[in-house]
């Protein structure tokens, strides 16, 4: 999830090149396909955790999921008060309970650059999950963390912001989704080996 009070980065002067993972764009079919569960807690998986919130940080989220770098695994980095030290990886979370009032908030997404909109959640879930170093995790969120968590477990469930979105935001959001999805086809068709 991207924080809707900072500016984005504009993608041309973020530094890509040095970090292993960018970010995959709406409508990559990655973003669509439910995540499989981590079933080794090693140093591949830790080191995926570090690159994962390394990239966040360049790209100013306060939250990412592993599908939105091109990984069907079930792992998210989240730190929604993007104070250094509040960084917190979930890995095969589970969402137990989610209660409290629905609460309604701009919601922005690393997949959909510069498109907001208003979503509908609980304010209250509570996770259970694992830490990177395979210890078990349960605790209950609210406010702006459980939905950057909210966020998130949806990205492994392949459910995208645009789901999430009211008629009303989808139509006023239409040009800048099809940009993005004209975008796609491009870049697919340039990617493609030229016919002979
Ligand atoms: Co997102």
């Amino acid at each position: 999830m991207s924080n809707e009070s900072e500016p984005e980065q504009a993608p041309s002067t973020a530094p890509q090149t040095s970090l292993r993972f960018e970010v995959k764009l709406y409508p990559n079919p990655i973003l669509r396909r439910p995540a499989e569960p981590i079933e080794a807690f090693d140093d591949g998986l830790r080191k995926t955790v570090a690159d994962m919130f390394e990239r966040m940080a360049a790209s100013r989220g306060v939250g990412l999921a592993a599908p939105q770098v091109g990984l069907r695994q079930r792992i998210m980095v989240i730190n929604p008060s993007g104070e250094p030290g509040d960084e917190l990886a979930l890995v095969n979370p589970t969402i137990t309970d989610k209660s409290g009032p629905i609460t309604t908030f701009e919601e922005g997404c690393l997949s959909f650059p510069d498109i907001y909109a208003e979503v509908d959640r609980p304010d209250e879930c509570t996770v259970t999950a694992f830490t990177p170093d395979g210890e078990a995790f349960e605790q209950s969120f609210s406010g702006f963390p459980s939905r950057v968590i909210q966020h998130e477990y949806d990205h492994l469930e392949g459910v995208l912001l645009v789901d999430r979105m009211s008629p009303a935001d989808k139509q006023r959001h239409k040009a800048a989704l099809n940009e993005l999805v004209d975008r796609f086809k491009r870049a697919q068709a340039n990617a493609r080996p030229a016919r002979k």
